[in-house]
């Protein structure tokens, strides 16, 4: 087994490595000023807006906000893992990567990733279940439900449909060599295990007698089931549970067979159901994906609109379809740059894709299509003015009220500005009372979604550094990460002071409506500094050892005690090479949400901050020792050791910071 690769050859590789060469090699390069363009290989475009920049050794696409380093450009272009893209810039650097055996020397730093033993586990039982809707015995009722339903053997194969037998343990049977490798069937979701009875644990086939959907990432890898009954029994659809694979609220079903019959699609139509997607493929229109019994989220719009501009939403034209398509909408809003399009099409009550597209064929969906979805601004206005009445003067403010906020989630400038004013049209309030009435979410518009494409263009050379950390970390990544700190999120000058120790906010003098919730809402001194480090990595110099206080129980605070370590022994280490570090783990994700963020506190603030804050980070960890090491005295007699603790406790300056030479 390949052991971990240690984090110095991670460093080194990055050093050794220049991101032009390992881009032209896979693209062509245009050079334009200090840096070089091309079309983006992540999403379809007609004019350049992929930048790479020699100086920063970054890429990014001012299209579809994708961005990296060289190890995250060959992951994401060439579809490998973490593992894979190291070997393969290894091998160009003519190095050869040194494995750690099982990682037992580095127990306090996270593991590098390493691929699930879940996945070979899943593909075993994919290839079973197909090969049981080929050759089981019971294998006809299956067969015939699927022919009754329309679907071809070429589509069965495409989409690699099964036949989970009926009985309780097939499966099991078939996979489960040991009880490890039944622990690991349980894991993965295919094995149920009831435990209701102590004594006599049960363990049986998640999915029996029912046609198998494989769910696969978007590298094509098995990661969850759906299976349907093949009569009118309940429930219809079996889901695999979450697991360490597969999160049902990222995951789009159909996406990798979609992307797979057309590497250049234009727009992809999301519908509700398995059988949808299918038999929309079925009838040649291969663009579908459906969302796992989930409502749509902002995580799925993200990676939708890294792959097409255009997105168009097929809902049920009931009250439910109808709620979904709102919270679509929702989701949508933070990634809408200029150039993206959605749409939605409500379908007649009483019928679904799969329905539709049958009954009256291929062209009169498109037809359909073509004349009845309708934009987002339109499907938006319609459906505000149904809530709020512009007829009266009531309804226009709570229009206006409704309206605000979410217009102002919209990234892309030209979009956002002529919803305005159409918002300004129906509600003849003009753009001043406008932005009087919601001052906090104009600027939050910026704040959450970074840069709008339309703010830089890649051929004037220069990117800003804010120009690569451009997208908002997801909701899930870590909302509200922080337990301790009173801090709300503000854009321009600092609106912090501190009090007794604890950074607090200003009083607000001006009553200003709340910003709509995004991605980040408050965040402790901990994160502000984990930040700050990651932009400004040179200050870790200005920083005593910090070795002493790693006993921090707090997550951030271990994760900003590490960073400062290991910028402190290798100096040139940059945020991307720091993030690399943890990558795959929960800390490197919350490592590059932080990085992508914006600066929400103004940069003259930033260095005494971040002072503050590890100055008080020392003190608490101080006092923590201190009573911890005075109330074991009052109990017994204390080592030498902790007598030596004790005294040096006692004797530190309070200050770790070493004052800046530049005296900034
Ligand atoms: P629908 O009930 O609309 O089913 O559920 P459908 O796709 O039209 O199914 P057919 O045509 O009767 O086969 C839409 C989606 O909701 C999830 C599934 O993902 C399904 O595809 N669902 C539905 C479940 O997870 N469990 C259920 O019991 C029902
Ligand atoms: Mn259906």
């Amino acid at each position: 087994m390949a052991g971990l690769i240690p984090q110095s050859f991670i460093d080194d590789l990055l050093n050794r490595t220049d991101i032009v060469d390992v881009v032209a090699s896979r693209i062509q390069l245009k050079k334009a000023g200090k840096n070089y363009t091309a079309c983006c290989p992540f999403h379809k475009e007609k004019t350049p807006s992929f930048s790479v920049s020699p100086d920063k050794q970054f890429y990014y696409c001012f299209g579809c906000g994708a961005g990296g380093n060289a190890l995250g450009f060959v992951m994401d272009h060439d579809q490998l893992d973490f593992p894979q893209a190291v070997e393969d810039l290894a091998k160009r650097a003519g190095m050869e990567v040194p494995r750690e055996e099982g990682g037992r020397n580095s127990s306090n730093k996270p593991r590098q990733p390493t691929d699930s033993p879940l996945y070979p586990l899943l593909t075993a039982a994919a290839e079973y279940y197909r090969q049981a809707l080929k050759s089981h015995p019971q294998r006809k009722a299956a067969v015939d439900y699927l022919k009754g339903r329309g679907l071809s053997g070429e589509i069965a194969r495409d989409f690699g449909l099964g036949f989970a037998p009926p009985g309780w343990d097939n499966l099991h049977k078939h996979l489960a060599s040991d009880s490890l490798q039944q622990k690991a069937m349980i894991d993965a979701g295919l094995l149920v295990e009831n435990a209701d009875n102590p004594e006599k644990i049960k363990r049986y086939d998640r999915f029996r007698d029912r046609v198998i959907f494989p769910i696969r990432d978007s590298r094509g890898r098995v990661i969850a089931f759906g299976g349907r009954v093949l009569g009118d029994d309940k429930p219809k659809y079996l889901n695999s549970p979450e697991t360490p694979v597969f999160h049902k609220g990222q995951e789009l079903y159909g996406l990798f067979e979609a992307r797979k019959s057309n590497r250049d699609l234009d727009e992809i139509m999301v519908v509700e159901g398995y059988m949808d997607v299918i038999a929309l493929a079925q009838q040649g229109l291969r663009n579908a994906v459906a969302t796992l019994g989930t409502a749509t989220s902002e995580e799925h719009l993200k990676r939708l609109f890294r792959i097409v501009p255009s997105v168009l939403f097929c809902f049920d034209g009931d009250a439910a379809g109808r709620n979904a398509a709102w919270r679509a909408l929702e989701a949508t809003l933070p990634s809408l740059q200029d150039g993206r399009r959605a749409r939605f099409l409500f379908l007649p009550e009483g019928e679904d894709p799969d329905t539709l597209v049958r009954s009256e064929g291929t062209d009169a969906f498109r037809a359909r299509i073509n004349q009845q979805a309708q934009p987002l601004a339109d499907y938006f206005f319609q459906q505000l003015s149904e809530e709020a009445d512009p007829r009266s003067l009531e309804g226009k403010a709570h229009l206006m009220t409704l309206a605000a906020p979410l217009i102002d989630k919209i990234p892309g400038n030209n979009l956002r500005t002529l919803m305005r004013q159409r918002l300004t049209e129906i509600t003849g309030l003009s753009g001043e009372a406008l932005s009087q009435m919601a001052p906090a979410t104009k600027s939050s518009a910026h704040s959450s979604t970074g840069p709008a494409p339309g703010d830089y263009h890649p051929d004037h050379g220069e990117i800003p550094d804010s120009a690569y950390y451009d997208v908002a970390p997801s909701h899930n990544e870590y909302e509200n990460p922080a337990p301790t700190a009173g801090f709300e999120r503000s854009k321009g000058k600092s609106n912090w002071k501190k009090e007794g120790g604890k950074w607090s906010k200003k009083g607000r003098d001006d009553f200003t409506p709340r910003a709509p919730r995004t991605a980040v809402s408050v965040e402790s001194p901990h994160l502000s500094a984990l930040r700050t480090l990651l932009h400004h990595p040179e200050l870790a110099q200005n920083v005593e050892d910090v070795s002493h206080f790693a006993a921090e129980d707090d997550t951030y605070a271990q994760l900003l005690v590490a960073l400062l370590g290991a910028l402190q022994k290798n100096p040139k280490l940059r945020a991307l090479q720091l993030i690399a570090r943890w990558h795959g783990t929960e800390q490197g994700r919350l490592l590059r949400a932080l990085a992508e963020k914006e600066w929400l506190i103004s940069a003259d603030n930033l260095e005494q901050q971040f002072f503050d804050t590890i100055t008080s980070l020392v003190a608490r960890q101080r006092e923590r020792s201190l009573e911890h090491l005075i109330n074991k005295a009052r109990q017994s007699e204390l080592s030498a050791e902790e007598k030596n603790q004790l005294r040096n406790l006692l004797s530190r300056n309070a200050s770790p910071v070493i004052p800046s030479p530049t005296g900034a």
